[in-house]
């Protein structure tokens, strides 16, 4: 059942009307008022699916209340057919103009008014339609963007695992370094986007070390100048691996794009995760007095992620046992951290590091070495 709303000053206009329109009763629920005001009262608490309305009336004209219907979120999409005299050209371009569905002259044919009625609620229905496929499509195309972006988080924390499995005794050490990041940027004050992508990319940091040969990596004693030239590689092999125009990405992309592939769509949508994961493989190992490496850069030219992540993976390399030495107490770890400000660590970071440490302590309790956080591979440690 259509409902529909006709509104007319004039009584007798208005029973002409009812006297028209009384055969529709079967398909349409019409209801007759005769004030403006009480018709947008009507509209606000009844879906109607059309509105007729005469365009001379004392208070609000119709021309006033086709822009009211207009303006309102809820009534917006209701056709309206506007009633004028033969001879109000002007108002009559005035009621298009605002948006009538169509006109009708007064005295008003039944047949006429019924034929134009029938046409507004058929196109309305349509749009109705068209309306309701379209918020489906959206809202499917949100729930695809929404997996797309866990697929990303996912993908990223398993990068991190990946790099672990051929370094560390256990996966532990890169998800901690993640938290105590997040921990210390947010005692800098760090705005929460910020916040998100450091607990992703943090864990990052090492990823080049895969690029690394065993020989080196996994060599028992210390290493000697060649190895160490090899061994600091893995900053910029990390980098090569996680930025998007990487040496390696470009040619895939110059290549497939010639076979009109979408990959560079994909490609080309830089992932912010991705890119400061590649700040900060690539800068982890700098020191703010100057004489890290790969680029010897100092103070503020090294990005402030790598500059939180190297307080924090200098934190957990401290405390945790290593082949050659037992962890250190947390009270050393700090005196021997506190040594290193100003000429490694960033004073201000030092600082904010302290005011975590509550939080960085509860993170190690929680992802300590002895939780089992990835399965243990006979022969994947050193
Ligand atoms: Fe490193
Ligand atoms: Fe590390």
């Amino acid at each position: 059942m259509k409902r529909i709303l006709i509104l007319d000053d004039d009584q007798r206009m208005l029973d002409a009307l009812r006297r028209t329109l009384h055969r529709q009763t079967e398909d349409w629920a019409v209801t007759f008022l005769r004030r403006p005001e009480a018709a947008l009262k009507a509209l606000q608490n009844t879906p109607y699916d059309a509105v007729v309305t005469d365009i001379r009336m004392p208070g609000i004209d119709g021309l006033e209340l086709l822009d009211r219907i207009r303006q309102c979120e809820q009534t917006r999409n209701i056709p309206v057919v506007v009633l004028t005299g033969v001879n109000d050209r002007d108002l009559k371009a005035k009621a298009l103009e605002r948006g009538a569905a169509d006109l009708l002259n007064k005295p008003v044919e039944a047949s006429q008014l019924i034929a134009r009625l029938r046409n507004v609620l058929e196109t309305k229905t349509y749009q109705d339609n068209l309306r309701a496929t379209n918020s489906l499509l959206n809202e499917k195309v949100q729930q695809q963007s929404t997996d797309l972006a866990q697929t990303r988080m996912s993908i990223i924390c398993r990068l991190g695992m990946a790099a672990e499995f051929r370094d560390e005794d256990t996966g532990n050490h890169v998800i901690r370094v993640g938290c105590y990041s997040r921990a210390i940027a947010t005692e800098l004050g760090m705005p929460r986007p910020f916040l998100e992508m450091l607990l992703l990319a943090a864990p990052l940091h090492d990823i080049g070390k895969i690029g690394i040969p065993d020989s080196v990596l996994l060599k028992p004693g210390p290493l000697d100048d060649d190895e160490w030239i090899v061994m600091k590689r893995h900053c910029e092999i990390g980098e090569c691996i996680l930025r998007d125009q990487s040496k390696v990405v470009v040619p895939l992309i110059d290549w497939y794009s010639t076979k009109q592939s979408t990959l560079k769509n994909v490609l080309d949508n830089r992932d912010p995760v991705l890119d400061m994961a590649a700040t900060i493989a690539l800068t982890h190992h700098e020191k703010w007095g100057g004489g890290g490496y790969p680029r010897g850069l100092a103070g503020e030219a090294i990005p402030l992620e790598s500059r939180i992540v190297a307080a924090a993976d200098m934190f957990d390399a401290l405390t945790s046992n290593r082949p050659y030495r037992p962890a250190r107490p947390e009270e050393e770890a700090l005196s021997i951290m506190e040594n290193t400000v100003g000429s490694h660590l960033d004073p201000k970071v030092y600082d904010a590091f302290i005011r975590a440490l509550p939080e960085i302590r509860a993170i190690r309790d929680r992802f300590s070495d002895d939780v089992a956080l990835f399965p243990t591979v006979e022969g994947a440690s050193r």
